[in-house]
């Protein structure tokens, strides 16, 4: 049994493997170079069954060893993974006897990875997850398809497989649910041990009786595996968040993000756009300090082995988790602090804070702990409620590390200030006023499962952001604190919601305090922040003077939007930057 250590929420950190036949072709069919993430490669292409399942014998992966990868995953710092047992291709990446379209049984190599994963996640103290496409599976004439009148996938892909199967009147998803869904996840919860958690996909429009009777098998099997959002019909146990969104702020609920590592999930040749190590560990601690889970992706290669890029990162991350105490990620409690930090995050354990350092800092100032510091790894001194830590010679790290022992349990001022000279006011820790204009309403359900009610007001997302603010009546309020007086510039941050979409401003925003108004603007993409899947922007709207000691509410409006695209505007925080 699990020991409350090895729960989903204390593991924290976990890799994702996607690994199938569509590593063969990886991302190139007939010469051509597909634009979409490779494991989409057979819908993409409309590739009928019967030449798909030629891949299976040519599957003959020389340099897979289980055992080599468990070693770099967990001394990378991870503690589980999710390895796609079968995707939407339809094709079980271990020994079924449910279908013959089966790695043992199709394929030369004739081993069970899975077994073999297992084992070596044992040796090596990873949990294993499995990753089980209970919707969609293109092998199948009875697998998940939302039929014609369904909205298409990016650049017009098919859902279910439309291309053998065209007479969608002839699906019957029940007898492929009870013929291969049921019997293949029993399988899978009874042949290979523990698993940590099931990471179904793609619900779409599934019935809420299937999602159910799974979510009851895998109760009823393996009680303690927990299961992804993406089951659909609320019947998970924790919210996956949209592949590559970023968590911005803390989370009461369990959730975990997916993020790839360079642009695909199974693997494709020429996709070499890594992002940097750096990155990677500031996500670790980042998710870890706000009470999420992280899943970063490894698509291995046709012949068994991790891409170089990928060896590359994990080996960096290697080299940094050396450097760290034991629990200071996996098996830390959240941050403790209600305001975010310009200069990094934050974990805890117990009567410890630990300071994890993404910019290069001479000092930071930390306001609103009302304990005594015991110790710290750096000099600091502490007035009141401030502590300043000074970190000009921490030693230099991919993500440096300042612990500091408090005199007890955390006691933590409860206002939104400025720490470091920021105040980052993020809209999950602020109140949301409807007001009039708009009041449309209906529903859409997105690939999450999650059903998105468009009431003509704005609505919070679950990794912390605010969506499809289209409504001018509508504003965020915060209550902040300035201990500190002086000029302050104000930012707003946005960002777009899907995928590579170029950022797009389109409307005014307003910031008002104790009803006042302070600043008004037009937005612009002064600074742009991230230029990976949800590229975001900052607009600077001016100056203002504060004085010390002042206590106000602070609202921001979106008096006037002049871009038709509204939805894809989203506020990531508005920002208040002491000027020196
Ligand atoms: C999307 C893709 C799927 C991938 C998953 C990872 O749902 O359709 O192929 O496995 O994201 O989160």
């Amino acid at each position: 049994m699990m020991t409350p250590d090895e729960r989903f929420e204390k593991l924290r950190c976990g890799v994702f493997i996607h690994w199938g036949l569509y590593a063969i072709p990886g991302g190139i069919w007939q010469g051509k170079e597909v634009s979409y993430i490779g494991e989409w490669i057979q819908s993409h292409c409309r590739i009928p069954n019967a030449e798909y399942a030629q891949l299976a014998g040519q599957f003959n992966p020389a340099l897979f060893d289980a055992d080599k990868w468990m070693k770099m995953i967990a001394d990378a710092g991870f503690r589980y993974i999710v390895f796609t047992a079968k995707h939407h291709d339809g094709f079980a990446m271990y020994k079924s006897k449910v279908s013959p379209f089966n790695i043992v049984d199709a394929t030369p190599f004739g081993r069970d990875v899975l077994a073999e994963i297992a084992a070596a996640c044992k040796k090596y103290d990873v949990k294993l997850g499995i990753y089980y496409s209970h919707y969609l599976d293109w092998h199948e004439m009875d697998g998940g398809d939302p039929g014609p009148l369904y909205p298409k996938n990016h650049q017009g892909m098919s859902w279910g497989n439309d291309w053998d199967f065209p007479d969608f009147s002839q699906k019957d998803f029940k007898r492929y649910f009870e013929g291969k869904v049921l019997p293949q996840v029993k399988e899978l919860l009874t042949n290979y041990g523990e698993v940590v958690e099931l990471w179904c996909d793609c619900p779409l429009d599934i019935a809420p009786k299937y999602s159910e009777k799974l979510r009851d098998l895998v109760r009823e099997l393996q009680p303690q595996c927990r299961i992804n959002s993406r089951i659909g019909n609320g019947c998970g146990d924790f919210q996956s968040l949209g592949d590559n969104q970023v968590m911005r702020c803390r989370q009461t609920i369990p959730c975990e993000s997916p993020i790839t590592l360079n642009h695909t999930w199974g693997f494709k040749y020429g996709d070499e756009d890594w992002k940097p190590a750096r990155l990677i560990a500031e996500r670790m601690a980042f998710l870890a300090s706000r009470n999420a889970n992280l899943l970063v992706n490894i698509g291995p290669r046709p012949e068994g082995d991790f891409p170089e890029g990928t060896v590359k990162i994990l080996k960096e991350l290697a080299r940094w988790q050396q450097t760290l105490p034991p629990c200071v990620i996996s098996g830390s409690e959240p941050g403790v602090f209600p305001s975010g930090f310009d200069w990094g995050c934050t974990t805890t354990n117990g009567d410890t804070l630990n300071f994890f350092l993404t910019k290069k800092q001479e000092k930071i100032e930390v306001s609103g702990i009302f304990n005594r510091v015991v110790s710290a790894d750096v000099p600091f001194e502490q007035k009141d409620s401030t502590l300043t830590l000074h970190t000009a010679n921490i030693a230099q790290t991919l993500l440096p590390l300042v612990r500091v022992k408090l005199d007890g349990i955390p006691r933590i001022a409860p206002e939104l200030c400025p720490q470091n000279g920021v105040l980052a006011l993020s809209p999950a820790l602020g109140r949301i006023i409807e007001g009039e204009n708009g009041g449309k309403s209906s529903s859409t359900l997105g690939v999450d499962g999650v059903a998105h009610a468009d009431t003509g007001h704005m609505t919070l997302d679950t990794d912390g952001t605010l969506r499809n603010w289209e409504n001018p009546g509508d504003r965020i309020v915060w209550d902040a604190f300035f201990p500190q007086g002086g000029r302050y510039q104000i930012e707003v941050v946005t960002f777009m919601a899907y995928h590579a979409r170029p950022w797009y401003g389109g409307r005014d925003v307003e910031i008002l305090l104790d009803g006042r108004s302070v600043a008004q603007k037009h937005l612009t993409p002064d600074r742009m922040l991230e230029n990976g899947t949800h590229p975001s922007a900052a607009t600077v709207l001016g100056e203002i003077e504060i004085p010390a000691n002042t206590k106000a509410e602070i609202a921001l409006r979106v008096p006037h939007i002049d871009c038709a695209d509204v939805k894809m505007m989203n506020l990531v925080e508005v920002r208040f930057i002491r000027q020196i």
